[in-house]
């Protein structure tokens, strides 16, 4: 039984900058003070965001909403950003990212979990995480919008991309948003459409919002009517910002037949740039350790490989959990082939490669 409520835990975190203040400067050790907080309440961390799942919703066949309440720690979180989610499995903490589907006001928010075939993480959220749990998560990330000023959205979700784009949208009509908005929700099969109700519901009381959902599973056309993603899917759309979600062939698939304004987010990795590899010297400050690596692989890859254990979530140069200072050298992105050599500048070791000697503050 808590010692303390987890409304007063909620009240009394913005008190605790004095020792945020000193844990930064290195005087006191963050780690410790998390103990004697997480003796008063089990969700009581420094920096760290601790959420308690209040409920379950399965909202397709494969995909479930989790809603949590978190300590008073995530700051500034919006609708359509993404956290990482962590789980010890067998004594090893995992991570993923995923989408904020809600947030609301007293630290509630609300995540779309899908299933992922073999996805040890998902899988045990799916079948094992009961109401009451406790989760660590990571802070938001991500620079989706609704945008400020266009003739009309549209919206264009792969999969489980729905889940970035149905926060925005709720919020959006909720707060009154009257200018045309098309969704296009592209799903393998007809149990896949996630938040169909809900969405349909939407469509009754808005009339300015139209949703269509596209199947693309085996022998699905790629035609202007359906199926998968083809360009006649933006008839009537011209003068419209875009918003696409899904995997990177997807959104690269949007982003190709699209002249006007357009975000898109990508959950799965592009294709990377490959070079041949070549040796190099890496330095790892803050372990005190120097050795030898290669340009081809990411420092993510290189320093696990000589057991150091950096912080990591998605590996895919989304969440930013891997992110490290570049002391010196330079890196090249694995994504897109963009260099970067500036001391002091933050990379993310998982999508990084060497192009030469580096030191990274690690
Ligand atoms: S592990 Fe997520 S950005 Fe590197």
């Amino acid at each position: 039984m808590p010692l303390l409520p987890l409304f007063l835990v909620r009240w009394l975190a913005p008190l605790l900058w004095p020792l945020r203040a000193l844990a930064a400067r290195g005087w006191l050790r963050e780690a410790e003070i998390d103990a004697v907080l997480g003796c008063l309440h089990p969700a009581w961390r420094l920096n760290r965001v601790m959420a308690r799942v209040l409920g379950r919703e399965w909202v397709s066949d494969d995909l479930l909403a989790l809603r949590l309440r978190c300590n008073g720690n995530a700051h500034g979180w919006r609708a359509g950003q993404h956290v990482q989610l962590y789980l010890q499995l067998d004594g090893v903490r995992h991570g993923r990212s995923y989408s904020l589907t809600r947030v609301a006001s007293g630290g509630t928010v609300e995540l779309g979990i899908r299933r992922q075939p073999g996805g040890r993480l998902s899988n045990r959220i799916l079948d094992h995480l009961a109401v009451g749990a406790w989760v660590e998560l990571g802070q938001a990330e991500g620079e989706l919008h609704w945008p400020a000023r266009a003739e009309g959205v549209g919206l264009l979700a792969a999969g489980s991309g729905i889940t970035a784009l149905l926060g925005l949208l709720r919020e959006a009509l909720a707060r009154g948003y009257a200018a045309p908005v098309t969704l296009l929700h592209y799903v393998r099969e007809a149990g896949q459409r996630a938040y169909g109700e809900e969405l349909q519901q939407l469509m009754l009381r808005h009339p300015n919002l139209q949703v269509r959902w596209l199947l693309t599973g085996e022998g699905a056309p790629v035609d202007a009517h359906g199926g998968r993603f083809h360009p006649g899917h933006l008839l009537g759309m011209s003068g419209f910002a875009l918003l696409a979600c899904g995997p990177a062939g997807f959104v690269e698939a949007v982003r190709g037949c699209w002249g006007g304004a357009l975000q898109g987010e990508a959950f799965s990795p592009p294709r990377r740039v490959s070079e041949p590899g070549q040796a190099v010297r890496l330095g790892f400050a803050r372990s005190r350790l120097e050795a030898w690596g290669d340009s081809a692989r990411s420092l993510l890859e290189q320093a696990e490989a000589h057991g150091l254990r950096p912080a990591h979530g998605c590996r895919q140069g989304i969440c930013a959990s891997c992110t490290c200072l570049l002391l010196g050298g330079a890196v090249r992105d694995l994504r897109n082939g963009e260099t970067f050599a500036e001391p002091g500048q933050p990379i993310r070791l998982c999508i990084s490669a060497p192009l030469g000697d580096v030191h990274i503050d690690l």
